[in-house]
């Protein structure tokens, strides 16, 4: 296939299925290695200046086998610290209630306590700017609930306070929190400790704020919603704000007549997901509220630093089941997003702003996200690629996936996280699984998406063109395709550390986990992958059920932080409340506990970057 491209993509990169050393060389000829070494930790410089003789390897810890045991399980060398688990107060707020084992904590308990499922995660340095490695802010988010272990006899009965428990364990909290003579702990006292749930005020911000398509009985000016939900994937600001991304979103949703296009190319549908939020909440009633299905999927801007700031939904960044929103700033100092739309044969998004970062004047960026174009990606067959640019208009913004269909958009295999090379820029993301490719009436095999039925999923990488991530072209190939051999599968979670090491973390279906093609492979794990070689290694193992999701570091990169979500998951959709323990009791073990997500601190027992 020729594109007009063919000419300026002039020397497209082979697709491999290995690993490839496309950048080690551009590195060392670009100057990139003149410009790591005056900028990055030894650490780096030393993984990257390897084939000049004076390095060691950037990863340098051994690797662990799979595990199926019921608790985590890290490299030699290291510690693994439970730090902050659903149920946990955030602060010193009324009381600071205490998480009660049997889950009968009401929902005005919930709503200062850590939710549930976490997923995304960053750390802002206290105070701001400070660079501090020992004290700092948390934002985590909070995904969806397991209903079956949040309340005692789970969904048997049901009622409008199990609805605001329920809606209270979703969102973001912001947890203050300093290193410790050993480890690290919760700054209960903290004056920035917040949650933000599924009733928070926020603002609608950017091009869609007011459109018709946004306005409800609740409010007619279509410009302030009431919470946030599935917060899946995440992001950070060069100024400090915390970006969460709405995901499923249509879950949450019933609608009892004929469901319009627009909603259902989004899945809403007769029953949703079975939240039966709508029986005490009549928003979650599409039928009834046909626009307040339009007023979540987006991205929110929350500030951490002010703990009275109204999170904002930034309408530019599309509307779709967003996954993570990964910034880096263009060359000229516009600020680019790297987003994906994770459901089988979705697009992966990139955001580009009008105006430029003012890192001098953090106020003056407050609005950044409001103004800028969004691009679709296409993946050509011979590795070139072009960002397709959709209509400026409110409604391709709320119907995104729509917008994007008419664009001629490459539909991928379940875009999960997107991570930046530290230093060559280059974009890698996750394209977790997709057993539906090629099968009867869906798309089949492209040079992309390789593989019919892709049950372990795969890594693909680009190269935007001139190395400017505004650019509106870029060169790909696939990193891994993941599988047995490999030693894992479904990879989501992505993350470069600040040495350039990309972190993998899988999410294989807890009712798939351990079975079938996955037997091998034991429960969700995170690998450390040094990209210039290739090489692979296992760094940590989950307890039974759960995924591994979210990551980041203090700056010195002493600390890590990551998420350990639904430990306990059953193969059914919701836990047994006569049996909450059936699959984890990760990490209380207690006798009449049960599973809780939480945050690990990890750290190297003889200090250092985590994994080297
Ligand atoms: Fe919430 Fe696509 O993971
Ligand atoms: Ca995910
Ligand atoms: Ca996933
Ligand atoms: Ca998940």
């Amino acid at each position: 296939m020729r594109s007009p491209f063919d000419e300026e993509i002039s020397n497209p990169l082979p697709v491999t299925v290995t690993p490839v050393h496309w950048e080690r060389r551009r590195a060392l000829q670009g100057g990139l290695a003149v410009f790591v070494a005056s900028l990055l930790p030894s650490a780096l410089v030393g993984g990257c200046a390897s084939p000049m003789g004076r390095a060691q390897p950037l990863l340098g810890f051994a690797p662990i086998p799979p595990s199926a045991e019921d608790r985590v399980v890290v490299a030699a060398g290291h510690r693994a610290q439970v730090l902050v688990a659903w149920g946990d107060p955030v602060g010193a707020m009324a009381g600071a209630p205490a998480f009660r084992r049997d889950a009968a904590n009401s929902a005005a308990d919930q709503a200062l306590q850590a939710g549930m499922h976490h997923d995304a995660i960053e750390y802002f340095d206290l105070p701001y700017r400070s660079g501090s490695s020992r004290r700092g802010l948390l934002a985590i988010n909070h995904e969806y609930t397991d209903d079956g272990l949040l309340h005692p006899d789970g969904m048997r009965t049901w009622t409008a306070e199990k609805v605001r428990k329920s809606m209270a364990a979703h969102g973001v909290s912001i947890v203050e929190v300093e290193r410790a003579s050993e480890g690290w702990r919760v700054v209960r006292s903290s004056r920035y400790a917040r949650r933000i749930t599924g009733f928070t005020p926020m603002r609608i911000a950017g091009p869609a704020a007011g459109h018709p398509l946004l306005r409800t009985a609740a409010d007619a000016e279509g410009v302030r919603v009431l919470g946030t939900l599935n917060n899946c994937g995440g992001g950070i600001t060069p100024w400090g704000t915390y970006l969460t991304c709405e995901e499923n979103f249509d879950g949450y949703f019933v609608h009892g007549g004929a469901v319009p296009q627009e909603l259902r190319r989004y899945g809403v549908r007769a029953k949703g997901a079975g939240y039966r939020w709508h029986e005490h909440e009549e928003r979650f009633d599409a039928a009834r509220h046909p626009n307040e299905p339009n007023r979540f999927g987006w991205v929110v801007e929350i500030d951490p630093y002010d703990p009275a700031a109204v999170p904002a939904k930034r309408t530019a960044l599309g509307r779709f089941k967003h996954e993570a929103a990964i910034v880096v700033l263009a060359d000229d100092g516009r600020v680019v997003v790297y987003m994906g739309d994770d459901e089988r044969f979705e697009y992966i998004y990139k955001f580009v702003s009008a105006d430029r970062y003012d890192p001098k004047d953090r106020a003056a960026n407050g609005n950044l996200l409001d103004r800028g174009t969004l691009y679709v990606a296409r993946f050509l067959e011979n590795g070139g690629g072009l960002w397709v640019p959709l209509p400026a208009t409110a409604e391709a913004l709320v119907h995104t996936r729509l917008a994007a269909d008419a664009a001629g958009a490459t539909p991928m295999d379940r875009p999960e996280w997107i991570a930046v090379h530290p230093v060559t820029r280059e974009v890698y993301v996750a394209l977790t699984n997709n057993s539906q490719r090629g099968e009867p009436g869906r798309p089949g095999p492209d040079a992309a998406n390789p593989r019919a039925r892709n049950v372990y999923g795969h890594i693909v990488r680009w190269r935007e063109q001139g190395g400017d991530p505004a650019a509106t072209k870029f060169h790909w190939n696939v990193f891994v395709l993941a599988g047995e051999e490999k030693g894992f599968g479904s990879p989501d979670g992505l993350w470069f550390d600040r040495r350039g090491v990309l972190w993998i973390q899988t999410d294989v279906a807890s009712g798939a986990l351990n079975r079938g093609p996955y037997a091998k492979l034991g429960n969700n794990q995170m690998l450390a992958a040094d990209v210039w070689s290739g090489e692979l290694r296992r760094f940590l193992v989950g307890p039974n059920g759960c995924e591994i999701t979210g990551a980041t570091q203090t700056p010195d990169g002493t600390t890590m932080f990551i998420n350990v979500q639904h430990p306990g998951e059953p193969a059914a959709e919701r836990s047994d409340p006569d049996n909450p323990r059936a699959v984890s009791n990760w990490p209380d073990h207690a006798p009449d506990g049960r599973p809780r997500s939480a945050t690990l601190a990890i750290w190297r027992e003889a200090g250092g970057a985590v994994g080297s």
